[in-house]
């Protein structure tokens, strides 16, 4: 859909929010907590951001964006050009990372990742959920966006760690406590990700989602990557991706059209349906059984064994 930015609200220091509404008026499709959008840019790039405002108000939409100096240029380009009244393209709201039913739930945001976080924290606290609790770290309370709407949350249920007062937040102690069966909600940097993946590993009980707005650290390179070629199913085309190239370039130069975002294996906007051969899987997305289906890919990361070919719905 296309929709018109109506506002751009200064949240904390490097981070907007953004308010789109459809030009007509008409209502939005509706969201749940957790829910993102993906927004085309005025230069083309394609960027993902939870929504983070009302679910209640079918009238608009709300992201905010940590402006990121050293990063894609998608950030900079929404704080650096982006104006009130352009219209763009936005997605209907995708739900990666819904909240569940649980009758505990500890919620982890650390920094930009509260945006997800704190919908959820705010639909448990409105429907007076019993037995849950939210940790949000960040750099200073300068860098914290929301501090005014955490501070509203029922008295108890928020702890909010500022890295320069009391260093990081403590996630052992906030698993540790944890009763059995318990929903974990984790969206932050990577670091913060790796600490709650391997404190959640220890207890099985446990039912960990994270949600990256970055990829997991780097894997190690594969002694086989090799040279494969893929066929676009309905071209026929058949093309050679070499060893230090991707997939996606690859199939860039011929579909200069073909959907992709964060090149690195965890938005998923550029999966693509397998039709024949084994990907190598190599993306943050899949589930286990997914990736043995075989029925899709991520191009921007995903490769095939040196020789073999694999056949695309493209
Ligand atoms: S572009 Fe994000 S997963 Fe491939």
């Amino acid at each position: 859909m296309r929709l018109r930015l109506t506002s751009v609200r200064y949240e904390a220091d490097q981070i907007v929010s953004l308010e789109f509404a459809d030009p007509t008026g008409a209502p939005l499709p509706p969201w749940g907590p957790g829910a993102h959008l993906e927004i085309r840019l005025p230069s083309g790039l394609i960027r993902h951001y939870s929504l983070c405002g009302d679910p209640a108000r079918a009238d608009r939409y709300r992201v905010a964006v940590l402006r990121v100096a050293a990063g894609r240029g998608g950030s900079r380009e929404i704080h650096d050009t982006l104006r009130v009244g352009t219209l763009l393209e936005v997605s209907a709201p995708r739900d990666t990372f819904a909240l569940a039913e649980a009758d505990h739930h500890l919620l982890i945001a650390g920094g930009i990742g509260v945006t997800p976080i704190l919908t959820m924290a705010e639909h448990l606290a409105s429907r007076g959920h019993p037995s849950w609790r939210l940790v949000y770290g960040g750099r200073s309370r300068d860098a914290m966006a929301f501090g005014d709407r955490v501070a509203r949350l029922p008295q108890g249920r928020a702890e909010v760690v500022c890295q320069d007062e009391r260093g990081l937040p403590d996630l052992d102690a906030a698993i540790a406590e944890l009763p059995e069966g318990a929903h974990v909600y984790c969206c932050g940097p990577a670091p913060m990700i790796e600490n709650a993946t391997g404190l959640c590993g220890r207890r099985p009980d446990l039912v960990l989602h994270t949600e990256r707005f970055a990829a997991a650290p780097a894997r190690p390179a594969s002694s086989e990557d090799g040279a494969f070629e893929v066929e676009l199913a309905e071209s026929g085309q058949v093309l050679k991706v070499p060893a230090d190239r991707s997939v996606l370039d690859v199939v860039r130069e011929v579909l200069p059209d073909v959907a992709y975002s964060c090149e690195s294996g965890f938005c998923g906007t550029c999966e693509t349906g397998l039709l024949s051969g084994a990907a190598e899987h190599r993306d943050d997305l899949l589930t286990e059984a997914e990736r043995d289906a075989q029925r899709s890919m991520m191009i921007c990361v995903s490769r095939a064994r040196p020789g073999e070919r694999l056949v695309l719905r493209l």
